[in-house]
């Protein structure tokens, strides 16, 4: 079976304290995850190392960094590299949320040339993808997608896309309390994953984790998550909500 995974995105909140006690509050529940679940903790930068050391001896609980710089490394005050990433372990990197791509022009090639970079670490991109409302209301949602899958990971080979984990957040249900139905997500992970398989093959698109994110609740990650295509979530507001989270954990297949 693929891997289900309940992946936490703090975004750009909570202090150091509010996290660590965040985490360990989640950690202390002690929800035993099976071999093919995992569950991950997107933090911000200045906590990775916390986090790390957290779910250092919790079995399959891992920590991902929220972004990471398109160059190698060299003069680019203030961005942080994958080579940096690696080397205090950072087993996953989360890329081209929309709203990076919003506030910071991040383009399919920059997208593509990072997770190039990532995998040269052995790190995990958790790749992003997702249409705004009105490309859904023109009804091009498909189309929109299979070009960001395209510009950014079809020049993988097929061995290097078994890493990559997808995300696909429908910008409209981001942070709005609008999610989208389960069939919208069972629809759209179904597309991404056949667009893959025209690619790569039935096979490896199959093995990949598709996550869906846009307000998953504890209320709904149960139907989200049961959809045959979907593999889990990525989760932003309630992922700072102990008990929210901990219900959406336990929701995995
Ligand atoms: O990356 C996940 C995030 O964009 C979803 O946010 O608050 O709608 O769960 P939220």
């Amino acid at each position: 079976m693929r891997k289900q995974i309940a992946a936490a995105n703090w975004k750009m909140n909570l202090t150091y304290q509010q996290g660590e006690k965040l985490l360990n509050d989640i950690l202390k529940a002690k929800i035993s995850l099976s071999d093919h679940q995992e569950t991950i903790f997107a933090v911000p930068f200045p906590y990775l190392i916390m986090a790390n050391s957290e779910v250092a001896n919790e079995k399959n609980y891992s920590v991902a960094a929220q972004n990471c710089y398109n160059k190698k490394s060299g003069a680019y005050t203030g961005e942080v590299s994958t080579e940096m990433l690696h080397s205090i372990g950072i087993r996953y990197c989360v890329i081209g949320h929309s709203e990076r791509r919003e506030y910071f022009s991040e383009t399919n090639e920059q997208l593509a040339t990072k997770t190039d970079l990532l995998l040269e670490q052995g790190i995990q991109p958790i790749f992003c993808c997702g249409e705004s409302l009105s490309v859904r209301e023109a009804g091009t949602q498909n189309t929109f997608v299979e070009t960001q899958l395209r510009e950014s990971l079809f020049h993988l080979s097929g061995d290097q896309l078994k890493n990559v984990i997808i995300a696909y957040e429908p910008i409209w249900a981001i942070g709005t309390g609008k999610t989208a139905t389960a069939d919208q997500a069972q629809e759209m992970h179904a597309h991404i994953r056949s667009v893959l398989a025209t690619q790569f093959g039935n096979d490896i698109a199959s093995e990949i984790s598709i996550l869906y994110g846009g307000s998953v609740k504890a209320a709904n990650a149960k139907d989200i998550f049961s959809r045959e295509d979907v593999d889990g979530g990525l989760v932003g507001g309630a992922s700072l909500v102990t008990d929210e989270f901990l219900a959406i954990i336990q929701a995995l297949k």
